[in-house]
C-alpha cells in the first residue's frame, strides 16, 4: 500500500499588519494583555475589497504550484478546511480552483473548525493511500476577519487572515502521513459558536441588531478543553505508534495561545528547539495555523523528520498526526 507524503508547501498572509497598539486603540485593551495572556504582537488582515477566503486560499495554491512547478491539470482533488467559506455555497476549494484556473479537478471543503486542516490532511492520504489519486492538495484558508467584531475586546485580539496548503502524493517509502486520532465532544457547541447565519437562525435584522454574526467565544472553558484534549490526543499518537517525545524531531500545535502551547509542551517535555511556534506574528488562524507553521519553518525540516500536528477547535473536535517528512528543504 502506498503512503501520502507531502512533496510541497506554500502560505499566503495578506500585507497589512494590525499591531497591538493600533488595537489598543479600537478596544479597551494594551500590547501588555494580549502578550502576557496570548502571546500574539500582530495579525495580517486581508483588507481587498469583496475578496473572501478564497483569494488567499488561491494565493497560496498558486505559490505550491510556482514553487513545486507542478503543472496544475494534474491536481485531481483540492479539499479546502475552512470556517470562513466564501459563500454557504458553493465550496470555497471550487472557487479556489476557478481562480486558479484548474478546470480538471473536483474540489470540495471540510468543516472542522481550528482542527480542519489536520482532518483534511488525513483525508487527502486517505485518497492517496487507497490508490485512488495521486496528486492532492490541502488548503486551509481562513478570513478570520470576517467573522470577529473589531468592538469585542475578548475575541478581537485572537484572530488573523492566512492561508496556507500542501500537495501530497505517492510514495512506496515508509513515510508521510503515518496516523491519526480524532475525536469530537458535543459539548462544545455554546462555548464556541457563531450563533447566527446558519439554518437555525437565518440572517435577520434581529440577528445583526443582537451581533449574533461574530465568534463567540468562552475563553476559560475552551482554554481548559483545548489544553487537556491536545495533550491527551498527541499522547495518544505517540504511544499508539511507539513513540516517545525523545523520537519527535518536532511538535506543531495549533496557534491559539502560546499559553496554550507552552502548557503541552511543558507537559511532553519539549524543549525549545523542537516546539514550532509563530502565533506573535500571525495570532490564531483556525485551520491555516499549522500549515502556516509548515511552510514557515519548511527550512528546517528534513526528509525522515518525525512531526506531531495537534489541533483543537469549535465542535469541540480535535486530535493529532503523525507525519514524516517527506524531502530535504532547498
Ligand atoms: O482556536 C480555537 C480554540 N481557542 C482557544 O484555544 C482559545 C482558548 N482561550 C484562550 O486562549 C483564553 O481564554 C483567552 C485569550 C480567550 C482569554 O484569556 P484568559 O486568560 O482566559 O482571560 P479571561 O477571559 O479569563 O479574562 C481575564 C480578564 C477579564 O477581566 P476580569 O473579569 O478578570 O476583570 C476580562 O474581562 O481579562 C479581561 N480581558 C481583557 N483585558 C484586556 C479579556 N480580554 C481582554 C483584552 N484586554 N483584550
Amino acid at each position: 500500500m502506498f503512503k501520502a507524503k507531502i512533496t510541497g508547501v506554500a502560505s499566503y498572509t495578506p500585507d497589512d499588519i494590525l499591531n497591538n497598539e493600533e488595537l489598543a486603540q479600537m478596544v479597551d485593551t494594551s500590547d501588555e494583555w494580549i502578550t502576557t495572556r496570548v502571546g500574539i504582537k500582530e495579525r495580517r488582515i486581508l483588507k481587498q475589497e469583496g475578496a473572501g477566503s478564497s483569494e488567499l486560499g488561491a494565493r497560496a495554491l498558486q505559490s505550491l504550484i510556482d514553487k513545486t512547478g507542478i503543472d496544475p491539470t494534474e491536481i485531481e482533488l483540492i479539499i479546502c478546511a475552512t470556517s470562513n467559506p466564501d459563500y454557504r455555497f458553493p465550496s470555497t476549494a471550487s472557487i479556489i480552483a476557478e481562480k486558479v484556473g484548474i478546470k480538471t479537478t473536483y474540489a470540495y471543503d471540510i468543516q472542522a473548525a481550528c482542527a480542519g486542516f489536520i482532518v483534511a490532511l488525513r483525508a487527502g492520504a486517505m485518497y492517496i493511500q487507497a490508490g485512488v489519486h495521486k496528486k492532492v492538495v490541502v488548503i486551509a484558508a481562513e478570513k478570520m476577519s470576517s467573522m470577529v467584531n473589531y468592538k469585542d475586546r475578548n475575541t478581537c485580539p485572537l484572530f488573523g487572515d492566512a492561508a496556507a496548503c500542501v500537495l501530497l502524493e505517492p510514495t512506496e517509502e515508509n513515510i508521510g502521513v503515518m496516523d491519526a486520532v480524532f475525536h469530537t465532544d458535543g459539548i462544545g457547541l455554546p462555548h464556541l459558536v457563531m450563533t447566527a447565519g446558519g439554518s437555525v437562525r437565518p440572517a435577520s435584522h434581529a440577528t445583526i441588531d443582537k451581533n449574533e454574526h461574530y465568534v463567540y467565544q468562552d475563553g476559560r472553558f475552551v482554554f481548559k478543553h483545548a489544553v487537556a484534549d491536545m495533550i491527551e490526543s498527541s499522547d495518544e499518537i505517540m504511544k499508539r505508534n511507539n513513540l516517545t517525545i525523545d523520537d519527535i524531531d518536532y511538535l506543531i500545535p495549533h496557534q491559539a495561545n502560546l499559553r496554550i502551547i507552552e502548557a503541552i509542551a511543558e507537559r511532553f517535555n519539549v524543549p525549545e528547539e523542537k516546539l514550532i511556534v509563530n502565533i506573535q506574528h500571525y495570532g490564531n488562524t483556525s485551520a491555516a495555523s499549522i500549515p502556516l507553521c509548515l511552510d514557515e519553518f519548511e527550512h528546517k525540516f528534513k526528509k525522515g523528520d518525525k512531526l506531531i500536528l495537534t489541533a483543537f477547535g469549535a465542535g469541540f473536535t480535535w486530535g493529532a498526526l503523525y507525519l514524516v517528512w517527506g524531502y530535504d528543504a532547498q
